[in-house]
């Protein structure tokens, strides 16, 4: 069951968590979440998570009101300025192909990195509430169409990025690109060729752009079979392109640690039972434009269930859920199946993350161990 990835998962495994830049918190539930979606709140936080070993935040990008998130923090900004509080957390932005021109991205980001010592990165998200591109005035792609789209919109990034002298050229079917030469370049950083490009998505359009030209893959929450399928296919697609790096992956988990397994599950019971069900179904009801509007029928919440979907983005089937122990058994599990991060969502972000980092992560460090241990064992 072990995937063999020498270069990826002999690294310690990252941790990620989700900018709370929305309000309503992670789960559309009206149990008590000790989260804010204000700056002053989110600073605090940012500085505490990069104090308790997340070396990654992800803010979202979020236009209109969904799902209980009535409000929102627009999240290039947003990143921004939680990277010129914090010193060494990287700051993944999400960004709509279709809403942004890459080309202004590109410059956009490339400030954002010199001001914040290269610790900036995106998330490119292809879009599944139709109803955000149509009340801007932008036409709403068909779901391949979106994805074919944003393949170009990766590419134009990384040639914009990495262009020599002479400048960046492209010509595609969306974007065009005639030397422009940017200067300055994103700042360099032993091992990273350009800001990281993370993605997503897990259709089997975005598995065959996760493959061929991101850096990083984001899977939705899943159990271990769930995860290891795409692993497998995002690799085959892999192995088929030019990259200047392997590709990595992310998964979605919402945890829930606590000192006794009872109250853990307790904790879930409650979130579920006090589902906003009006906003659960209105969300799964916009969702089907992702997996669902597929020829296949394959990626996010194709398959979800009213009780995934309390947790936007089906958080609770990773079942990072238990006491610290459990947790890390369940981390190492995913880590033996290709995880390279997991990005993590809590009811009360604050006080958790200091939790994770004081309870849990000191646990998953010393499964690590033991698991480097074994294989060299296994090796020799
Ligand atoms: C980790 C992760 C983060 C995401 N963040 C956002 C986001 O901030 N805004 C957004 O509109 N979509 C976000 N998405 C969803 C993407 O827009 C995705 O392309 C869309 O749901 C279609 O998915 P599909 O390829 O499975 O059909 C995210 C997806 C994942 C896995």
């Amino acid at each position: 069951m072990d995937i063999d990835t020498d270069h990826r998962t002999d690294e310690p495994l990252r941790f990620a968590y989700w900018v709370p830049n929305v309000s309503g918190g992670l789960v559309t539930s009206t149990i008590e979440q000790r989260t804010d979606w204000g700056y002053d709140y989110n600073v605090r936080l940012a500085r505490t998570a990069e104090a308790n070993g997340f070396d990654y935040a992800l803010s979202q990008i979020r236009y209109m009101a969904s799902y209980g998130a009535d409000h929102q923090h627009e999240a290039t900004s947003f990143s921004l300025a939680l990277g010129l509080a914090t010193e060494r957390l990287k700051v993944i932005a999400a960004v709509h192909p279709g809403l942004w021109q890459p080309a202004v991205l590109a410059k956009w980001i490339a400030t954002a990195d010199h001001l914040t010592g290269g610790r900036i990165a995106v998330n490119v998200v292809s879009g599944w509430l139709k109803d955000e591109f149509t009340s801007m005035g932008e036409p709403w792609l068909e779901h391949d169409e979106r994805y074919r789209r944003t393949n170009e919109f990766i590419r134009v990034l990384r040639e914009i990025w990495t262009a020599g002298d002479g400048g960046a050229e492209f010509r595609g079917d969306f974007y065009r690109v005639h030397g422009f030469d940017l200067k300055p370049k994103p700042v360099e950083v032993p091992g990273r060729p350009h800001p990281e490009i993370f993605q997503g998505g897990n259709s089997t359009a975005a598995r065959r752009n996760g493959g061929t030209v991101s850096d990083w893959y984001f899977s939705n929450g899943k159990d271990y079979d769930g995860f290891s399928e795409q692993v497998h296919e995002v690799l085959g697609h892999a192995a088929t392109a030019p990259r200047l790096r392997p590709v990595r992956f992310g998964l979605n988990g919402f945890m829930i640690a606590r000192d006794a397994e009872r109250e853990a599950h307790e904790t879930l019971r409650e979130i579920i039972a006090k589902a906003n069900r009006p906003a659960v179904e209105g969300f799964r009801a916009a969702v089907q434009q992702a997996g669902n509007a597929t020829g296949d029928g394959r990626g996010m919440w194709a398959d979800s269930e009213f009780d995934d979907l309390v947790q936007y983005n089906d958080g609770f089937r990773t079942r990072l859920i238990g006491t610290p122990e459990q947790i890390a058994d369940r981390a190492i599990g995913y880590k033996r199946r290709g995880a390279n991060l997991l990005l993590l969502g809590f009811l009360h972000f604050q006080e958790e993350v200091e939790y994770f980092g004081a309870k849990v992560l000191p646990i998953i460090r010393e499964k690590e161990a033991e698991l480097a241990r074994a294989r060299q064992h296994a090796t020799v």
